[in-house]
């Protein structure tokens, strides 16, 4: 891609980290920040920008003042988004957040016709299925960032766990970004090892538990969620797509027959390059995580009626 230009919708904790991640990988020729709330994107983008000066290539950091300066990006991260408080239940925050998500949405389209969205604010896989309603556009361009986070979290549980292979260690979560997520820790390699020739079924169990709480137990400890994961994980993606390096992350994505769903999004290992998804990969599930991966979609199926029924898909 030629501009390297990237857009991030909420300037908050996770956007900022996400720019951030960028500007210290000199990534992208350009990064746009926007946020509804006053001074926020202005003033992390002059703390960006200032950071830059010891970033290995430069870039250049900007606020937008209104939607419409995040114009002509070639990626759009979105993750504007309020947070659930006092006795909000999970479907006032749902339809809070695809309230933010279909005007922010509408503003993509119009300025940055051609962009790849990145959709981060949670509920992750039912606003992604809501980005894809409203956007209209062809399915590869739009992908949800949750397995490359919860992967890194499951990464890092196996390296807890060996006390070596930091580095080295696949990341391979599918179906939800909440509770009925699946981590694979049995699927993947440390080194060229495969870890069922290094770990026993207890531990690949608390792996496995520790992995879906990973997000609980950061906000356990600071009040509030993570962002460095998340910031790196959406950079890892953003990079993958600037420089079409075709690489393998799990991803939230709108199946269509893929692992026996259609019309719903869930998180599967794709190819991501210059068109965002490139393919789905398929993997054959044995009989165990079918059945998990039933229910994860269902949970999201549930999540997606919500939105029906308050008119976001129509
Ligand atoms: P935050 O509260 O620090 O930032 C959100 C920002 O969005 C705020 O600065 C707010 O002013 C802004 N915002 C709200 N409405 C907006 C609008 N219409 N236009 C532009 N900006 C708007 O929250 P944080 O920690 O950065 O998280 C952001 C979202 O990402 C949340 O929904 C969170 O749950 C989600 N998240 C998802 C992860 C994933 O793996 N998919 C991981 C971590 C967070
Ligand atoms: C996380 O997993 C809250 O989705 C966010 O940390």
């Amino acid at each position: 891609m030629i501009n390297r230009k990237v857009g991030i919708i909420g300037a908050g904790a996770v956007g900022a980290t996400a720019a951030y991640s960028l500007a210290m990988m000199g990534t992208c020729k350009e990064i746009v920040l926007f946020d509804i709330a006053e001074g926020i994107a202005q003033g992390k983008a002059i703390d960006i920008a200032q950071a830059t000066h010891y970033a290995p290539q430069p870039s250049i950091i900007t606020a937008a003042e209104s939607p419409a300066d995040v114009k002509d990006c070639d990626i759009i991260v979105i993750t504007a988004g309020v947070p659930r408080k006092g006795n909000m239940t999970r479907e006032d925050l749902l339809v809070i957040n695809a309230k933010i998500i279909k005007s922010v949405t509408q503003d993509v389209v119009k300025y940055s016709p051609n962009a790849i969205i990145i959709s981060v604010s949670n509920p992750l896989d039912v606003m992604t299925y809501a980005i894809h309603k409203i956007t209209g556009w062809e399915r590869n361009r739009i992908v949800g960032m949750a397995g490359a986070l919860d992967g890194s979290r499951m990464a890092y549980q196996i390296y807890k766990k060996l006390g070596y292979g930091a580095g080295q260690t696949g990341a391979l979560v599918i179906g939800d970004h909440g509770q009925n997520m699946i981590p694979l820790p049995q699927k993947v390699h440390v080194g060229d090892v495969p870890t069922t020739d290094l770990l026993s079924d207890e531990e690949f169990q608390e792996i496995i538990e520790r992995t879906k709480n990973g997000g609980a137990e950061i906000v356990k400890h600071l009040g509030t969620s993570g962002y460095y994961g998340p910031g790196r994980a959406i950079a890892h993606m953003v990079e993958a797509i600037l420089n079409d390096s075709r690489t393998v992350v799990s991803c939230s994505v709108l199946l269509d027959g893929e692992y026996g769903y259609s019309n719903v999004t869930a998180g599967v290992p794709v190819i991501l390059g210059k068109n965002g998804v490139e393919e789905i990969v398929q993997m054959t599930l044995g009989t165990k995580t079918r059945e998990k991966f039933k229910v994860s979609v269902e949970s999201i199926q549930e999540g997606i009626e919500i939105l029906e029924k308050n008119g976001f898909c129509n």
